[in-house]
């Protein structure tokens, strides 16, 4: 009597042991499955080649321009959270520098109708206030190959975190290009932040 108890002990055992086995593997799974995929799989510290030294390029903006929160808010940021979170921030005014590198830098500031080479890099500031040297944030345009991103003049989309060394997302992002698409006529970069003697002179 008292083995069969023990037998139906363990029994049971086993069972309980097996279900939390599989429920464990299963939510497991799900996670991956749930999971975005990466267009790149590095994604850690001082990943952001691309950017670094961003601060010694050319600057555009002459002082930091005020962008109204609504862009702030979407030319900033890949996720639904972090829309929610802002959009309940009451300090959600913003502040940019924009910055581009040697390759893209004739374009940027000479022509009338740019055409940014492969290897042009602009980076955009997103400053919680006119005066602050730290930014929140960085969104980029990397500019690739022909055939990367077709849609958008083969740009590449990326945001890295405040001080610059870490991506958050990057690739042909569809958010990113809902809105530059706009500016098909200018490569797809805005230029809206170009002070007006330079805007004035473009060729
Ligand atoms: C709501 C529309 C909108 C969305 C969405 C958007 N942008 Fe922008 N982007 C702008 C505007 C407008 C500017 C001009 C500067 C400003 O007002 O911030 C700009 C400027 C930029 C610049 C500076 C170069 C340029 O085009 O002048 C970069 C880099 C940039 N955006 C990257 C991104 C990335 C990366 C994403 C996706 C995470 C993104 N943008 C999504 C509207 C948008």
């Amino acid at each position: 009597m008292k083995r069969l108890n023990l037998i139906k002990i363990a029994a049971v055992a086993v069972f309980v042991l097996a279900v939390a086995g599989f429920g464990f593997l299963f939510a497991q799974r799900s996670e991956t499955q749930t999971r975005r995929p990466e267009p790149t799989p590095e994604k850690t510290l001082a990943d952001a080649r691309e950017v670094a030294g961003y601060k010694n390029w050319t600057k555009v903006n002459d002082k930091p321009q005020y962008m109204a929160s609504k862009v702030a808010v979407m030319c900033a940021s890949p996720t639904q959270s972090q829309l929610d979170r802002d959009a309940k921030d009451p300090h959600k005014d913003k502040f940019i520098n924009v910055y581009v590198n040697d390759t893209g830098k004739t374009e940027m500031l000479t022509k009338k109708s740019p055409q940014f080479p492969a290897g042009t890099v602009i980076v955009k500031e997103k400053l919680p206030a006119a005066d602050s040297t730290t930014p929140e944030l960085l969104t980029v345009m990397i500019k690739r190959d022909k055939g990367f991103n077709p849609e958008v003049g083969d740009w590449e989309f990326m945001t890295v975190d405040g001080t610059g060394t870490k991506i958050t997302a990057r690739g042909q992002l569809e958010n990113c290009r809902e809105c530059h698409l706009d500016y098909s006529k200018t490569d797809f970069v805005t230029r809206v932040y170009l002070p007006a003697d330079v805007q004035s002179k473009l060729k």
